[in-house]
């Protein structure tokens, strides 16, 4: 199969005469996949129970005629105004009890059985049409699922959940610590989801409530794929994750998936953006166990929820295409085919924008489109794996409970943390993988644990195996903090892993914004920090660096230590990144990582897939390169 190329094609914003205009330029483009149907509920059943499937039939046939594929969704994401005008609780609440209403999309109860029968009846009878479709090559299941609800169907579900987890109440109470603020619960029927409080709400409620709304819009999404996949298992589904997403646990979901998919949309103003691509790029193929994942959409130019949509420059789509196939994608899709004329999205960015096919970006499309059809041709590319020998842990649950409120520092946030650690290996051309915190190590020569607030007993247990038997660890600040069940670690800190960092933390030291700490260390060079900052005492770990001056004068931020045959590292401090770049250079010489292509000029990113290495400039002048690729 050749790399797909395409995009989300939405014809029922058109005319019949434009759909023949559309596979005439689609073929010139070299589109060979397009997204089908996303929005599509209310054309497809315009009333309870009446389906209009014509117009489709004729844009599946004339799609397939033309030798175009397509990936068809379930329209599940924007229900009809007949659904929430008829059955007002299909319809979400927010933690205000107040109704979401419809004239927008994403308006859906997860727990309603409405909407759940409505929207099975309608992926029911799609895939009765369709599953044997010449076209189809794939099912795509709702759209971006996240939202969340917390109406009244929501809270039931929501008690079921507890009680799977908890049993009683009194082990509900025991877990949530509700002797705190007398929130002790007598019965069940009182138990609610985080509403809108006087003050701040009960911390494992809150988390409890993200596990929740992430496995009940989980739910959604596998009763609608088992209901499409009953059809014909022979083809494959998927839905599209958004990268940096907290609400839905991209772990427990990418194993519900046939093939990943990454919905990603970096802004091109950010001059970080061509990392943070990679980043999101990387954790889609990390979530699919390093499998061909698809690029399913992004903006061929501006995207129109950006409060200042530039498009982008000439190249760029093309720069970040390339970077999704380098780094593991199989096909590479956009939103959307052509720009609407109307509705809320009417500024955003198309492979066919409005000024038509005579423009600068369908001539970059076009090109885009012949030159993946090119590399489809190449052996050992497509289908290949991307080699890797660094790991960043990378957990959902430890994500959201450190965002929590009332945390020590709440401008502290788990993706900075991560992007810290990422960046300068990414500058580097060092290529990482993201790993479960019970992940297989022994796959990497170096796991870098950038924050990990919660630990499970089996992740304390798993990191510190993978150390005693001669793995090499860094574990950032904030770490080893609390137990799933959001109760602190008593004792000091890293919790369950003082003995493998030989590091005790008494005291969390976050920094006011503007307070800069001096760290002195002979073997890394001097460096300041910011941010945060912990009242740490070695035991038994070497002290690689020390705070200078003010109240924490002397004590250590960073440590190292030989534990059974491996090597810990802790970080109690935000290094500047100058500083943070060294330790993981020293870190990476010390374990034999080494990048893919040594001493290219900066911007310039080197990553290797399967035979090809790929090298992608980044900046906006040309870059000499006068390295030799090695094998
Ligand atoms: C998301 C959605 C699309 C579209 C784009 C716009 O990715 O899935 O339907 O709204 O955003 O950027
Ligand atoms: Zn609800």
């Amino acid at each position: 199969m050749p790399l797909l190329f395409g995009g989300d094609y939405n014809p029922e914003q058109w005319p019949p005469d434009v759909w023949a205009q559309d596979v005439r330029l689609m073929r010139e483009a070299g589109v060979n996949l397009v997204t089908v149907g996303v929005f599509s509920w209310a054309a497809l059943e315009p009333e309870p129970g009446r389906y209009d499937f014509g117009w489709l039939d004729t844009v599946l046939d004339l799609l397939h005629d033309n030798g175009i594929g397509v990936a068809l969704s379930t329209p599940t994401a924007s229900p009809p105004p007949w659904l929430g005008h008829r059955h007002p609780d299909t319809l979400p609440q927010g933690p205000d009890g107040i109704r979401r209403h419809y004239g927008s999309r994403n308006q859906y109860c997860p727990s309603s059985p409405v909407f759940r029968a409505a929207a099975l009846a309608i992926a029911g009878a799609l895939a009765a049409r369709y599953a044997h479709h010449p076209a189809l090559r794939l099912w795509h299941i709702g759209n971006e699922y996240g939202p969340s609800c917390h109406c009244g169907q929501c809270a039931e579900r929501f008690r079921g959940w507890l009680k799977e987890r908890y049993g009683d109440l009194d082990s509900l109470n025991a877990a949530w610590g509700t002797a705190v603020w007398s929130q002790r619960y007598s019965a069940w029927a009182e138990v609610l989801p985080p509403l809108r409080v006087p003050y701040v709400v009960n911390p494992l409620q809150d988390l409890d409530y993200q596990r929740f709304g992430s496995d009940i819009l989980l739910e959604c999404y596998t009763a609608e794929r088992d209901a499409v996949r009953g059809h014909n298992p022979a083809v494959p589904v998927t839905t599209n994750f958004m990268d940096f997403y907290r609400h839905t646990d991209g772990w427990a979901w990418a194993v519900e998936t046939d093939v990943v998919s990454l919905d990603t949309y970096p802004d091109p103003n950010d001059p970080g953006a061509g990392m943070r691509g990679a980043m999101s790029k990387d954790i889609m193929r990390s979530l699919g166990g390093g499998r061909p994942w698809l690029l399913m959409e992004q903006s061929p130019g501006a995207a129109s929820w950006r409060p200042v949509a530039t498009p982008k420059r000439p190249g760029l789509n093309r720069l970040w295409s390339l970077q999704a196939v380098a780094r593991g994608a199989d096909g590479v899709l956009h939103f959307q085919w052509r720009a609407s004329r109307q509705g809320a999205e009417r500024a955003h960015g198309a492979m066919v924008p409005h000024a038509g096919p005579d423009s600068r970006v369908f001539r970059e499309i076009c090109s885009l489109g012949a030159e993946l059809a090119r590399l489809s041709e190449v052996d050992g590319l497509l289908g290949e794996r991307v080699p890797a020998d660094v790991a960043i842990v990378l957990d959902w649950d430890a994500w959201r409970a450190a965002e929590l409120p009332h945390q020590p520092h709440d401008g502290f946030r788990y993706v900075d943390r991560l992007t810290e650690y990422y960046e300068p290996l990414w500058r580097a051309n060092i290529t990482c993988d993201f790993a479960r915190a019970g992940g297989r190590f022994r796959d990497y020569r170096l796991v870098l644990v950038p924050n990990l607030y919660q630990v499970t007993p089996a992740a304390a247990a798993n990191l510190a195996a993978y150390v005693e038997v001669g793995g090499t660890v860094v574990l950032g600040p904030f770490s080893g903090v609390a137990d799933p069940d959001e109760r602190i670690f008593t004792g000091g800190w890293p919790g369950p892993w003082q003995d493998v960092f030989g590091v005790r933390v008494e005291e969390h030291w976050p920094l006011p914004e503007g307070v800069v700490l001096d760290v002195d260390s002979a073997e890394l060079g001097d460096f300041t920090a910011s941010t945060w900052a912990e009242w740490a005492q070695a035991r038994g770990a070497d002290v690689v660096a020390q705070v200078r001056g003010g109240p924490l004068d002397g004590r250590p931020v960073v440590l190292r230590n030989r534990y059974g045959a491996g090597t810990a590292w802790y970080i109690a401090t935000l290094p500047a990144a100058e500083a943070l770049a060294r330790l993981l250079a020293r870190v990476c010489a010390d374990t034999g990582v080494e990048p893919v292509v040594p001493g290219l000029p900066p911007g310039v990113e080197a990553v290797r897939r399967g035979d090809w290495v790929f090298l992608l400039d980044h900046n906006d002048d040309t870059a000499e390169i006068r390295h030799a690729v090695p094998d």
